[in-house]
């Protein structure tokens, strides 16, 4: 899937408080190196500099277009090309903070567990994904991949993300290699101008694969066909923009 570092940005503050809260949860850090996987445009990244000047912090990503915005970004910080499927840190880290990136990563508790090896004790892993598949948002995409005017665009499923595990799945996996484990949910509550504002927010993320696939015609048809079903999901507020409801897991180890 190709990603833009402009449309990411386009909500840049609501996406970066997640990560924000994330950070909140980190307790002090033995000496070491850090690592932002899936740095994105450097968002994140700059978060963790603040919040830890003195360390050596790396940022990873697989994308040649948000790496290069997270370099404009942050003049100082190493950013480093790599796919989180495979990657290892050179030497072992005391940081390993992932914000937004590993629910687009099949089997992802493997290589949660994985990581978690690569982290010298006391160190910490830290990760938050989006657990809204279930949202309309992200149904209206599933279901109009199902209707009869797109779906011989999405018949090998190179689109579709798998749900996340259930809760109990991460501590069940990474309980044994933790002193200290906290998994939760925050729902935020986005009040954003209008429905059209939904869609461009999705079309940062979510709806790339669903677009990325369609020609040019029919992702015109697609994305009005979403947008009503979008209008009729989210209908205005007293103040007539709309609330993009976005539930969204945490997971907070400490190596043993
Ligand atoms: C939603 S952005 C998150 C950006 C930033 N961390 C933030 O907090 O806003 C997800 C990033 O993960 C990267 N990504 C997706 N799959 C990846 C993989 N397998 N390996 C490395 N990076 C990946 C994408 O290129 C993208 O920049």
């Amino acid at each position: 899937m190709s990603w833009s570092a402009e449309q990411y940005m386009k909500f840049e503050d609501e996406r970066t408080r997640p990560a924000r809260d994330l950070l909140d949860q980190i307790p002090n850090l033995p000496d070491g190196p850090l690592y932002d996987l899936g740095c994105g445009p450097g968002n994140s990244t700059e978060l963790i500099h603040d919040r830890f000047p003195a360390y050596l912090l790396t940022g990873i990503d697989s994308d040649e277009n948000m790496l290069t915005a997270a370099r404009k970004r942050l003049t100082h910080t190493r950013f480093e090309k790599g796919d989180l499927a495979e990657w290892t840190p050179p030497q072992p880290a005391v940081l390993l903070f992932a914000n937004a990136v590993f629910q687009w990563l099949p089997d992802h508790l493997a290589i949660l567990d994985r990581l978690m090896d690569q982290l010298i004790p006391g160190g910490t892993l830290a990760v938050q994904m989006p657990d809204n598949l279930d949202e309309p948002s992200h149904a209206s995409m599933r279901d109009l991949a199902e209707d009869a005017r797109f779906s011989k665009f999405y018949a090998n499923g190179s689109q579709r993300r798998d749900p996340l595990p259930a809760p109990a799945a991460y501590l069940d996996r990474l309980t044994a290699k933790s002193i200290k484990i906290d998994v939760w949910h925050t729902i935020y509550y986005h009040r954003l101008a209008n429905a059209d504002a939904i869609v461009e927010w999705v079309k940062g993320t979510g709806l790339r694969p669903y677009l990325d696939v369609l020609p040019p015609d029919a992702r015109e048809t697609y994305l009005s066909a979403y947008l009503d079903h979008i209008r009729d999901a989210y209908p205005p507020l007293a103040d007539g923009r709309v609330l993009l409801k976005f539930p969204r897991l945490f997971v907070v180890a400490v190596k043993r």
